[in-house]
């Protein structure tokens, strides 16, 4: 059986001082389950200070970059990440893409280098409303995969996590209806397993991202081939999350 795994993606928001009560708060009060991994991906200036004080609670990076060192001004390595004991980090984020121009061939340098280190990349993929309205969502997000994917070994995918988000249900209220959702984590599974085989597609985790709540989360993860969530907003308020994980 598949684990859950549900992901708070606090984007650009909170202090250090702040990200460390969080955790301590919620650390405090989260009854470990076996069978979910939650976690939170933070601003790379508290990941240090997390990973210190989280417990249950993985600390994952919201981007990093492919190369071990070198002169690349305001990137963060893998190693560095080791280093503090940040073993997440979410790749290629729809805002990655669209507001910092990622393109697949970076986002699957990327993908490479997290596996080759034993990290889990939580890559997300997604379409835009206007795919989303010609009805293109599946071969958009099949093209992506392929790309991203392209040099990760069927033995490395046990370590990937992919991350569905419509761009159109991000930080929108609008969140895709579990039926929606479903179809197309089911063909991203699908898809996995033509690009890999059957196997691998049966053991690989997806989540779900966009518009998540407390007030939803049940739904959307009682379908069959969505294993978990990535949250944005509703991640950031410590009761919230606490409804989302529990
Ligand atoms: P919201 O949950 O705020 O819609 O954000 C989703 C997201 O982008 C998570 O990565």
């Amino acid at each position: 059986m598949r684990k859950q795994i549900i992901v708070g993606n606090w984007k650009m928001f909170k202090t250090n001082e702040q990200g460390v009560q969080f955790i301590k708060n919620v650390e405090a009060k989260l009854k470990a389950n076996p069978n979910m991994i939650v976690g939170v991906a933070a601003p790379t200036v508290m990941l240090s200070d997390l990973t210190k004080v989280a417990k249950n609670i993985k600390i994952a990076a919201q981007n990093c970059y492919f190369e071990k060192e070198g002169a690349f001004t305001g990137e963060t390595s893998i190693p560095m990440l080791q280093a503090i004991n940040v073993n997440y980090v979410v790749i290629g984020h729809s805002e990655r893409r669209d507001i910092f121009g990622e393109c697949d061939q970076m986002i699957n340098s990327k993908v490479k280098a997290l596996v080759a280190a034993n990290f889990t990349p939580i890559l997300c993929c997604g379409e835009s409303l206007e795919i989303y309205e010609a009805k293109k969502t599946m071969a958009h997000v099949a093209e992506q995969l392929t790309q991203d994917l392209a040099g990760v070994t069927a033995e490395q995918m046990s370590q990937v996590v992919i991350a569905y988000e419509p761009i159109w249900a991000i930080g929108t209220g609008k969140v895709a209806t579990p039926e929606i959702a479903q179809e197309i984590c089911q063909g991203i599974r699908q898809h996995i397993a033509k690009l890999y085989n059957q196997a691998v597609a049966n053991e690989v985790l997806i989540q779900y991202g966009g518009s998540v709540k407390p007030e939803n989360i049940k739904d959307i993860l009682s379908q069959p081939d969505i294993d978990g969530a990535l949250v944005g907003g509703a991640s950031l308020i410590e009761d919230s999350y606490l409804g989302l994980v529990q």
